[in-house]
């Protein structure tokens, strides 16, 4: 071999390693598995494309059964990651990383005091617009003093919501999960059918 094709064949074989490295550290980022953006200030950016996600269920808490103020009168939309549900429905818990959006949505222009319509199917209560977003992030190192779980809330209005929202005491958000729902991995799995399987 001679000294021009052995420079060449290391020039080659450093290049590889960087492409190697590269890919190794793009393999790293993905398999944490989460979608979660935090910026340098720890607060929480506003996930995207999470309405194509898993649709959990929808939990409704209208005013009418709430002497007229319920404290979220809308549809409560609740959205995983695909990989963060198989993963639950495997083990019984959410991987680290995992995102669960909860996205409200008034109900359609009630005509009667109790927030319901009449359509042709009946009456009832129909979505209506974007009207705000929760978002819990797993992560047991960052949150750890409120059980594994962050809690951030983007507003509670119509589109848009905050580009980023800062981690919401625990004294608003994560108490109450962890009185009632602290075993369940801090979420309310009784009332979604596809975590229950019932
Ligand atoms: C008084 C109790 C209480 C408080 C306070 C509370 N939540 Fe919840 N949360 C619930 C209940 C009950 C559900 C499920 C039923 C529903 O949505 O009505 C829920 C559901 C959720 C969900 C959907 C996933 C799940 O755990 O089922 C998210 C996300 C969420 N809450 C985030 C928040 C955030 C963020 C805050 C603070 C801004 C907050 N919650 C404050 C009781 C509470």
């Amino acid at each position: 071999m001679n000294r021009r094709l052995l420079v060449t064949l290391a020039g080659l074989m450093f290049i590889a390693a960087t492409l190697g490295l590269v890919g190794t550290r793009g393999i790293a980022a993905k398999a944490s598995g989460s979608t979660a953006v935090f910026d340098s200030n720890g607060r929480l950016k506003q996930p995207t494309g999470y309405r194509r996600w898993i649709f959990l269920g929808a939990p409704l808490t209208p005013n009418g059964l709430n002497n007229g103020k319920a404290g979220f009168p809308e549809y409560h939309h609740v959205y995983v990651e695909e990989p963060n549900l198989d993963a639950y429905l495997k083990t019984g818990s959410f991987p680290e990383g995992t995102v669960i959006v909860k996205e409200l949505t008034r109900v359609l222009d009630p005509t009667f005091p109790d927030g319901s319509r009449n359509e042709p199917s009946g009456r009832g209560f129909f979505n209506g617009t974007f009207n705000g977003m929760d978002v819990t992030v797993k992560d047991s190192k960052r949150f750890a003093k409120t059980n594994g779980w962050g809690f951030f809330n983007f507003g509670h209005h119509p589109l848009p919501y905050a580009e980023s929202a800062a981690e919401a005491p625990a004294s608003e958000c994560a108490g109450c999960h962890m009185s009632y729902v602290a075993k369940t991995d801090m979420t309310w799995v009784q009332f979604y059918p596809m975590l229950h399987g019932k």
